[in-house]
């Protein structure tokens, strides 16, 4: 009798962690070191596994070796994994002949922070996101949504695949592995939560937003109206400095003056969509390019550098912007 109480404690805290693992979606924090002088580089690559074909081994030949020039510090891959649908478990063989094989430069052998893309979710998703793959090859990490804080930046990856109504609605005889994600309603509104809560929390002096899918594009599929509803408001109201995807099978730097935030895609891992443009304000349009090829990011305490590069390492453009030292913390 005595006892009781105390295990019906423990009984009660059980319950109530079971509870919140189920019902809190948490971003999963991951710490990510900057360099000793406080500065960070990457590269960022999107939509790519294809056997090395499509320019895919020319791309990564190219990223070895401004990744060894820029010494950076991890690889970011804005998704489409695999094509053409995803992995079909831990076992396929497109892990060791689209990954493992392909970014083989000793520059490349960093820590890979992977999203999903919507090409990945055709196939089982939860291989992906499987320990197994890390065992495999160390550099691969791939979750649904999460967060890196990487000292002078933190930086939010977010599986958009979820929000985009079509693969709901329409999903043209694909099947879409969405295990975990549903009732969709109610994991889009935590998820969003979460994104909110994590920026606002952030003192990181450069807040970076990383997806699949595209908010402003001039390429073959456009804005994705879903996440420019839901998603921009939020990044707009915590002064998030880019939004980084794929999808577009295309390199482009929009900014437009009514948003601070640069919207960048990287979806030029493979096959490019040549001349799948649509008219866009040249204003806004910084840079578009319908080729494959890379981005790099460096970051420093008061500057931030953006550059693309195509098959043969050229550099096609290069922005850069700057923070004043007071600005934040
Ligand atoms: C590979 O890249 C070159 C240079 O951009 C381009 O001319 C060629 O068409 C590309 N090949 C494929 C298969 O996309
Ligand atoms: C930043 O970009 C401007 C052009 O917009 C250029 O004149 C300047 O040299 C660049 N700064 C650095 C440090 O690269």
């Amino acid at each position: 009798m005595v006892n009781q109480p105390k295990s019906l404690r423990v009984i009660f805290i059980a319950i109530q962690s079971l509870f919140l693992a189920l019902f809190s979606a948490e971003l999963e924090r991951l710490e990510q070191a900057a360099k000793p002088d406080g500065t960070l580089s990457f590269l960022v690559v999107g939509d790519w596994g294809r056997r090395g074909a499509y320019n895919q081994s020319e791309v990564a030949v190219q990223m070895g070796i401004i990744g060894e020039k820029l010494d950076i510090d991890f690889v970011i891959s804005t998704g489409d994994n695999f094509y053409d649908n995803g992995l079909s478990g831990i076992d396929d063989t497109s892990f060791d002949e689209s990954f493992t094989k392909i970014y083989t430069a000793p520059s490349l052998q960093k820590q890979w922070y992977n999203v999903l893309g919507n090409h990945d979710y055709r196939g089982d998703v939860e291989a992906q996101l499987s320990p197994i793959l890390t065992n495999l090859d160390k550099k691969w990490l791939c979750l649904r949504s999460f967060i890196v804080n990487a000292e002078i930046a933190e930086i939010f990856f977010v599986d958009t695949n979820p929000f985009v109504d079509k693969y709901f609605t329409e999903p043209e005889g694909h099947v879409y592995d969405w295990r975990g994600i549903l009732p969709r309603e109610k994991y889009l509104s935590n998820l969003l939560k979460e994104v909110d809560l994590g920026l606002k929390q952030s003192s990181a002096k450069w807040k970076i937003v990383v997806g699949h899918h595209t908010i402003r594009s001039a390429g073959h599929h456009g804005d994705t109206e879903e996440l420019v509803g839901q998603l921009l408001p939020i990044l707009q109201e915590n002064n998030v400095d880019l939004y980084i995807n794929g999808h577009d099978h295309c390199l482009e730097h929009i900014s437009s003056p009514d948003s601070a935030i640069q919207f960048l895609t990287s979806g030029g891992g493979s096959k490019a969509w040549r001349g799948d443009v649509r008219w866009w304000n040249p204003e806004e349009t910084k840079f578009y390019y319908d080729g494959q090829g890379f981005m790099s990011v460096q970051i420093a305490q008061t500057q931030l550098d953006i550059a693309f590069y195509d098959v043969f390492g050229n550099v096609l453009y290069k922005w850069n912007t700057s923070k004043q030292l007071h600005s934040t913390m």
